[in-house]
């Protein structure tokens, strides 16, 4: 940080009551959706194969969603009970899903011929869904990127002369064009997640691209000022900078240890996840997790007092494949008797039970059993607090039992610790990927 570096004042990012509907909603769909998904080998094809522009162009050149439901796609999310999505209006690929005018490296452009992004809004609202648009940084299609250590161009033999002329004050004004259209041409946006920072990724001499890159301070200026409420990701790199907590840290692929922190405080955080490792369309990828995964990923995050962003990939068709469908359809059948236990939670105020997550809202205690016990969950430090509990899913009497006496062995069978409470499970275990308890405290 130069010494003369303007400070980001807090009124640049969201006070908590702004933030209010993200954090009651907990869960949300991630969309990946470009050329990349013809290519079906990943989003980051483009670098990993450093292919140039010309190859690449090709992807361009047939891109034709012929299927494209944006009305389906939000009708999954909903029915999964997501409740706002994300799209990749831009991937670091630099192609735009809208008829953005500084550029001619859009959709508008290709055999598909019309605006993608006017339409998956206008969806998403259809079906009360917030609306986002992810928007990435980095562009390795835009004359006026440099390379560096992701850049498909990063092995050239002769950088230098690739790298002649291009203009990243040029390209931080072509960003800003960008996000000046998508925010104020499509009507509200909840939602703007910006990807990513990365100083000191030096490689080769070529250094890595920070906010003076992006001048980040800005383009989170120009956001504020088109979309007052709207929430922005921490992926700008300002945050040694700013006189307030990001408005969302956002982890990714992996479960918090624990509440993630911030300059010491708890931060406002929302994991993002893949259904199977890509976050673009991957035909032949095939570590997809199972429900139990999947509906555990979503409980660990809220249990941590933090959101879950999961990931679709769609098909170069429009359509999202019977892989995602079915992981979308296994988050469908929980939520749809579990969701209490996600919406309005967060992390709870007692220590979870063995083989236990507990999220909590208000007087309601949330014990979701992820590995299915014989008969008995101890719940320590909880007797005297219980008014009532039951199954989530059927609404069906959960007892509650007092100590007892083993008299065989002279032993208290259970209940061991003082103050612990013994809830009796059936032997077997409903048929629900993770069974809720629902505790009603006094
Ligand atoms: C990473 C990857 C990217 C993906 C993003 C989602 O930063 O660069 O491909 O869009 O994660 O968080």
């Amino acid at each position: 940080m130069s010494a003369t570096e303007a400070r980001l004042p807090s009124e640049l990012f969201l006070s908590e009551d702004k933030k209010a509907w993200f954090i009651h909603d907990r869960f949300g769909m991630f969309i990946h959706w470009g050329l990349y998904s013809l290519a079906a080998r990943h989003e980051w094809v483009k670098s990993r194969e450093e292919i140039p522009d010309a190859a690449y162009q090709r992807y361009f050149e047939h891109f034709d969603p012929d299927l494209y439901d944006p009305k389906a796609w939000a009708r999954m999310a909903r029915e999964a009970g997501m409740k706002y999505v994300v799209l990749t209006a831009k991937h670091h690929e630099g192609f735009c899903l809208w008829d953005s005018k500084v550029t001619d490296y859009k959709v508008t452009n290709t055999p598909c011929g019309r605006d993608l992004v006017a339409d998956y809004v206008e969806a998403c609202r259809a079906e009360g869904l917030k609306v986002g648009f992810y928007y990435s940084l980095l562009d390795w299609h835009h004359p006026d990127f440099p390379t560096d250590i992701f850049h498909p161009q990063r092995n050239l033999p002769d950088t230098a002369s690739f790298n002649a002329g291009r203009d990243m004050t040029r390209y931080a004004a072509y960003m800003r064009e960008q996000v000046t259209e998508l925010l104020s041409n499509y009507g509200k946006i909840d939602i703007i997640w910006f990807d990513f920072s990365y100083p000191g990724r030096d490689y080769k001499g070529m250094p890595g691209k920070t906010r003076h890159d992006w001048q980040s301070a800005e383009l989170l200026q120009l956001v504020r000022r088109l979309q007052p409420d709207i929430i922005v990701n921490n992926r700008l790199d300002v945050l040694d900078i700013a006189d307030a907590m990001p408005d969302v840290t956002t982890p990714e692929q992996y479960t918090p240890r624990q509440w993630p922190m911030v300059k010491g405080q708890k931060a406002t955080w929302e994991v993002c996840h893949t259904f199977s490792g890509s976050w673009g369309y991957h035909r032949d990828e095939t570590t997809w997790k199972s429900p139990e995964q999947l509906v555990q990923i979503l409980i660990d995050s809220v249990a941590m007092g933090g959101n879950l962003l999961m990931n679709v990939g769609p098909t170069a068709r429009g359509t999202l494949d019977q892989r995602a469908v079915d992981a979308l359809a296994a988050y469908g059948r929980w939520m749809a008797l579990n969701a209490r236990s996600i919406y309005g939670c967060t992390a709870a105020e007692f220590a979870a039970p063995r083989d236990c997550r507990l999220t909590q809202n208000g007087k309601r205690l949330y014990l979701h059993i992820v590995n299915w016990p014989f008969r008995h969950i101890h719940f320590d430090g909880m007797a005297g607090r219980i008014a009532y509990a039951q199954f989530l899913h059927d609404a069906s009497e959960v007892q509650v039992l007092e100590p007892r006496f083993d008299p065989l062995n002279h032993l208290t069978a259970v209940n061991v610790p003082e103050g612990t409470v013994t809830l009796e499970l059936p032997v077997r275990r409903p048929d629900v990927v993770v069974p809720v308890i629902e505790l009603f405290l006094k």
